[in-house]
């Protein structure tokens, strides 16, 4: 009888030679249990999608309660389903008044493909900016936004009209012109190594406001992709708000859904109205906003909104800074609420550190464009006891320390 373990290798397409292939029993709270028993700390919260953990009470109680009236029903924007209805008005009371319509989608690939899309609809205008070292999905058409090529070369020709700009480069900001549809950022990028806007000598003048400015100035969108820094990632509810810069177009998706696939592009009504007529179904979708996710991204919303968790954030962060600033070999700690990369000397020292967290039950990760830098981004439900204790397992691969 082949193992669950050989089935898997077998069946369940590989995109990396050597997977974790760690069999999970059960998912609760801060943790994550294996087929052994064994008992993980999942630092890494999904890869920033576990805002509240695994199986928060109320998000369950949200899906057990939609999942008892319907489930799929019409393909988006035809029915008035209440989870979408009630989550989009709710939104909209956390966001600037601009940004009060959503198009839902399922990922945030789609919602980043979407908003592009709406660009390009509503300007007329051929091109897209995007940050080097970004990540903003696996589709073609975001696929096409990265650069370095080290992840998409195989797949040329992509998207034409692409061009690539440095995150915090001022002088790159004059690549901006009359034939920008829109410019993609992420306001801390993520995958960069967290990688926060650099600040200019006035307190309103950080990098974000002057790509805003730049886009006033040329006609150009200001798309976020706040797919990996919003839902309180970052020490605010969107880290627009934490860096005071009102984009056109708003890209979520990962904790947004509370756990389930949702993926979203926000924009102003007067935007949105261009995929509605000449011709209509400007973007079209089966099912994004799928009603049981849109009930767990409105439960994880409010438990966010009336909890403390957001505030707490950026204490958290500083607990774990405190703790772990005096680790061997570490360069330096970037951090953006509870979105914190641990910048070591070797990218082989750094992979040894997460094997050495997996095996004593501590699950963290690194970055897709940053190989010395070790990913913390937990849930915001971690404890104080559980900063400590996953401080004190990162602190025993001191070389000295136990390794086993
Ligand atoms: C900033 C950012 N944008 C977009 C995406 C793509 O999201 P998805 O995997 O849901 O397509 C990711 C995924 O990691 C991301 O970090």
């Amino acid at each position: 009888m082949p193992t669950l373990r050989q089935i898997f290798l077998r069946h369940i397409a590989q995109t990396s030679p050597s997977p974790l292939a760690f069999e999970i029993e059960r998912a609760e709270g801060m943790y994550l249990y294996d087929t052994s028993g064994k008992r993980y700390m999942d630092l890494i919260a999904g890869i920033g999608v576990s805002a509240l953990g695994h199986r928060h009470e109320r998000v369950m109680q949200a899906i057990e309660r939609q999942l008892k009236r319907y489930l799929h029903t019409t393909v988006y924007g035809e029915f008035v389903l209440e989870p979408q209805v009630a989550f989009a008005e709710r939104l909209s009371q956390h966001l600037p008044p601009s940004l009060s319509t959503v198009y839902y989608c399922n990922s945030g690939a789609e919602a980043v493909d979407g908003a592009m899309k709406l660009a390009k609809r509503a300007t007329g205008r051929p091109h897209v900016i995007a940050c080097r070292h970004a990540y903003h999905g696996s589709t073609q058409a975001t696929t096409a936004l990265m650069e370095p090529t080290t992840y998409s070369q195989g797949y040329f020709p992509l998207l034409p009209g692409v061009r690539h700009i440095d995150f915090n480069r001022e002088e790159s900001l004059e690549q901006i012109d009359e034939n920008t549809a829109c410019v993609i950022i992420e306001p801390v990028q993520a995958e960069a190594g967290v990688r926060l806007p650099a600040e200019g000598e006035a307190s309103e003048d950080n990098f974000l406001q002057k790509v805003r400015q730049r886009c006033d100035e040329t006609g150009a969108l200001l798309v976020f992709d706040e797919v990996q820094t919003g839902f309180g990632r970052c020490g605010s509810l969107f880290a627009l708000q934490r860096f005071g810069v009102v984009p056109d177009i708003l890209a979520l998706a990962k904790g947004f859904g509370g756990g389930l696939p949702l993926g979203a592009f926000i924009a102003s009504p007067e935007l949105m109205k261009c995929l509605s007529n000449n011709p209509i179904l400007g973007h079209l979708t089966t099912f994004g906003g799928h009603p049981l996710s849109c009930a767990a991204g409105l439960a994880t919303l409010e438990v966010l909104t009336e909890s403390k968790l957001i505030e707490q954030a950026e204490a958290k962060a500083l607990r774990f800074r405190k703790q772990l600033s005096g680790l061997p070999r570490l360069r330096e700690i970037r951090h953006a609420g509870l979105l914190m990369a641990l910048e070591f000397d070797s990218p082989d020292y750094m992979q040894a550190l997460t094997q050495h967290c997996l095996k004593n039950g501590l699950i963290t990760d690194w970055f897709l464009f940053d190989e010395r830098s070790l990913r913390i981004a937990p849930p915001l439900i971690i404890t104080e006891a559980q900063i400590d204790e996953a401080c004190a397992i990162i602190q025993d691969f001191a070389p000295g320390g136990s390794t086993s």
